[in-house]
């Protein structure tokens, strides 16, 4: 059984055919983040028409490359939502179109799925495991009982942590992407030399909390008498351990909470874009071993966005019977789990 998978939620435009076996047969990834950078950030408009530009020869190229024909394959999968919508109804338009005329079941991935499961792909992960998620419009702790099953406890009152390590890249002027190029330079820094405050440190409950942690970085910068490359280096290397301690803080409280609840874990589980970083997986492999769990942190270029974890998504869903119609809409929200962000929003409120 053959997937293929489409990824047009952000600034990448992907594609890749999948096995059941857990191969990944062809997988291609054409980053946007030239055609952003000028700005600091991703546009919208810029990214859907991006995609639709390249997409079709992506998806043709990608079949080629296996030898296959669209007749080969279980189904076409694609990212239905949450993400930047116009890019969005770029995939979710083509593979409706594929799957109409070649009869093909089509499935509407949601995006923050697809990174749930991706340790399935690379691992073999059985249900349930933790999953911390860290992306640039994400930062959850859930517990991830089956597929479909969702359980959120955990969630960022304001910024997610990608969204921190770009925000703070802007100050430091490390340009963009912020997460790879705080990481190059925290490696060249000492992250003794300021201090920055612990986000949520000691504080009850699961969620995290990124905004006082930025501020703390624009007092900083905004007191240096000149912002030279050590210090830049300095910043980079505290902000980033400040980070990851924090994230690696608030899963140790959810692997106790767990197993409070008796909930029978296999693994820790990390995901999402800024789950590529070293200082993060290295202390997050000090919480699993805490936790006596192993931590399963898919490769880099499969944490950050790609088609792969759509097409497996796919394959997930596929094997449960489960498909979707062409009435799907595509969704520019779109939670896990949907009792608890609604939960959040009103507490919140
Ligand atoms: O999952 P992803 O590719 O896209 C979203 O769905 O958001 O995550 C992108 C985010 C960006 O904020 C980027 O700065 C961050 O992941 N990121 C990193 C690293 N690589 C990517 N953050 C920290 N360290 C990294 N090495
Ligand atoms: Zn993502």
């Amino acid at each position: 059984m053959i997937v293929l998978g489409i990824e047009t939620s952000c600034d990448e435009t992907a594609t890749a055919l999948v096995g059941d076996d857990r191969r990944i047969i062809v997988e291609r990834v054409l980053s946007q983040i030239a055609e952003h950078r000028p700005f600091g950030g991703v546009v919208p408009e810029i990214a859907a028409r991006s995609h639709l530009d390249h997409l079709d020869r992506l998806i043709a190229e990608t079949m080629a490359e296996a030898g296959i024909g669209f007749s080969d394959l279980a189904g076409v999968a694609a990212t239905g939502g949450p993400g930047l919508i116009g890019g969005v109804i770029v995939g979710v338009m083509t593979a409706k179109a594929i799957a109409a005329v070649h009869r093909l079941p089509f499935l509407a991935i949601n995006h923050l799925e697809g990174h749930a499961l991706t340790a399935r792909l690379t691992d073999d992960v059985a249900f349930p495991y933790l999953l911390l998620l860290v992306s640039g419009g994400h930062c959850q702790l859930l517990v991830v009982e089956g597929v479909g099953r969702y359980r959120r406890l955990g969630t960022t009152l304001d910024d997610a942590a990608g969204e921190a390590f770009d925000k703070t890249a802007k100050l430091l002027d490390l340009g963009y992407p912020g997460g790879p190029a705080i990481e190059a330079w925290a490696a060249r820094g000492d992250g003794r030399r300021f201090e920055l405050p612990r986000p949520m440190q000691g504080r009850p409950g699961l969620d995290f909390s990124f905004s006082g942690l930025k501020t703390a970085v624009r007092h900083l910068v905004e007191m240096l008498p000149k912002l030279d490359d050590q210090s830049r280096a300095d910043i980079a290397a505290a902000f980033q351990a400040r980070v990851a301690e924090s994230l690696a803080d608030r899963t140790l409280r959810a692997l106790r909470r767990c197993r409070e609840e008796s909930v029978p874990l296999t693994a820790l589980v990390v995901a999402g874009g800024v789950a590529a970083n070293g200082a993060l997986r290295r202390a997050l492999g000090a919480v699993a071993a805490e936790a006596g769990l192993p931590l399963v942190a898919p490769p880099p270029r499969l944490c950050t966005d790609n088609a792969a974890m759509i097409a497996w998504a796919g394959i997930e869903r596929l094997r449960l019977g489960l498909r979707d119609g062409f009435d799907f809409a595509p969704r520019p929200r779109w939670p896990l789990d949907p009792a608890a962000a609604l939960a959040g929003e009103k507490r919140l409120r």
